[in-house]
């Protein structure tokens, strides 16, 4: 194993079709509705029934059950200046809802949501083309007119009433850009069960569950402050335009939305109306979403059409029943709500790759981490007895995946695997396991990546 040169002559024979590996995990994510009624009661008899988002009948039933007389105030409101279309629906090979082609040599479907697969990333450069980008839908992708969206401020934790943004608006305030990953928080779900023998709900991703562009936008710092951000403010929320969830058991979630620390939405968030220098396309969020660097990617809202500033703190299904982590060690309420994103490495290659025995051939990879920007990566042949430094391709940035390439000349005929991990600059390094959770989120563990030596 030695850090490859440019001038590298194989490429990997490949078997063709990508072995997926099988997990039992649900495409949608299930929620046990006596535990979802359970917290909600928590949270309606703590006065949060509110800002949790519950839905006016939820509530109703919610309060039945306890005997209570509610009185439910409005949401958010629905917003009238954008319209969604539910595109056509589904056929085989075809997520129902996604609008952009998914061919099968590139994008895995699973459910409402397409995984890319990571060898089709080696035709990619440092930058996802939107074509390869991996897409994440609860619901479907909504086809929004961008002369007619609006995106709304609003909430007490503005020193005024509510403030309104036409999209050209925000293209007249100064414009910012950054290239980040954005990544599921269930990225790698399926290997919980393929590599540990776990039980986990929700999507059965492999790695391909992140795709890094450059986002072109405005600061959301600079629209809050425009809409008069006040002193005491706390959280933010953003709230998508896509349909309402529902999940497995029909328990209406409403929209997508997910409240932000107001520290961190003032740091490095983005509205952004530009992928790679093109308008968002569809699938993305077009015309506008929020872009948070580093974090999970449920933080970075598609098809933005308000946010809600608040005085106090703020709560929705996808900051107290998902994306925390539940299970043996955690207190029945999770943990805290989920915000970077953990580390990973991946080959570009498929499951099951083919090697010729006796040749060398130049293996390649990307590796990123939410908590710092990589330190380095290192390559196993033999199981983890040995680990070989690789050769960078990029600079590594915070926020931001390397490319990574090494040389191998496999002798021996038969199956094996591959191992790579990465260490980031806050001293972190993939481990042999990641500790279970019951919704799978956060695996950062060492993939053993099968390949043949034939
Ligand atoms: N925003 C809305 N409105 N609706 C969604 O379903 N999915 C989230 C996030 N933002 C989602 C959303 C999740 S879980 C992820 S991982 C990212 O979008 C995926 O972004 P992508 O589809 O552009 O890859």
């Amino acid at each position: 194993m030695t850090p490859s040169t440019p001038s590298t002559p194989t490429t990997p024979k490949t078997t063709g079709a990508l072995a997926t590996p099988t997990a039992t995990a649900n495409s949608a994510e299930p929620l046990d509705e006596a535990a979802y009624d359970r917290r909600r009661l928590r949270q309606w008899f703590a006065g949060e029934a509110r800002a949790a988002g519950v839905a006016r009948r939820d509530v109703l039933r919610l309060a039945g059950v306890a005997g209570l007389a509610a009185t439910v105030p409005t949401l958010g409101g629905g917003l009238p200046h954008a319209h969604a279309v539910t595109p056509p629906g589904s056929a085989p090979g075809i997520a129902p809802g996604i609008v952009k082609p998914l061919p099968d040599d590139v994008f895995t479907v699973r459910g409402t949501n397409a995984e890319t697969r990571f060898e089709a990333l080696a035709a990619t450069g440092h930058l996802t083309p939107a074509s390869h980008f991996f897409v994440r839908n609860h619901t479907t992708t909504p086809r929004l007119d961008a002369d007619t969206w609006r995106l709304t401020v609003w909430g007490d934790g503005l020193t005024g009433g509510a403030r309104e943004f036409t999209l050209a608006e925000l293209k007249r305030l100064p414009s910012t850009s950054r290239t980040a990953f954005v990544e599921c928080a269930g990225n790698g779900r399926g290997l919980f069960t393929t590599q540990q023998g776990q039980q986990v709900s929700g999507t059965a991703w492999t790695l391909g569950a992140v795709g890094q562009a450059h986002w072109r936008g405005v600061r959301l710092a600079d629209v809050l402050r425009r809409a008069g951000l006040a002193r005491h403010a706390v959280d933010v929320m953003p709230r998508g335009l896509d349909d309402d969830y529902i999940t497995a058991d029909g328990t209406r979630l409403g929209r997508v939305r997910r409240p932000l620390p107001l520290a961190k939405a003032l740091d490095d968030v983005l509205l952004a109306y530009e992928m790679n220098g093109e308008p968002l396309p569809p699938d993305h969020g077009h015309p506008v979403r929020v872009v948070v660097p580093s974090w999970i990617g449920i933080a970075s809202v598609k098809w933005v059409g308000d946010i809600e500033v608040s005085a106090t703190p703020l709560f929705s299904p996808w900051n107290t029943d998902f994306y925390r982590l539940f299970g043996p060690g955690h207190s029945p309420r999770g943990s805290g709500p989920l915000t970077r994103q953990t580390l990973k490495s991946a080959f570009e290659l498929p499951w099951n790759a083919h090697f010729e025995a006796g040749f060398r051939h130049r293996l390649t990879g990307r590796s990123w981490s939410g908590g710092g920007a990589v330190d380095r990566v290192e390559v196993s042949t033999d199981h983890g007895g040995t680990w070989h430094r690789v050769r960078l391709h990029d600079v590594p940035r915070h926020g931001s995946w390397v490319r990574w390439s090494a040389d191998w000349h496999p002798r021996a005929p038969g199956p094996t695997v591959l191992l790579a991990r990465t260490t980031d600059t806050t001293g972190r390094t993939q481990q042999a396991t990641t500790a279970h959770n019951t919704q799978g989120y956060l695996f950062d563990a060492v993939v053993r990546h099968p390949v043949t030596v034939g």
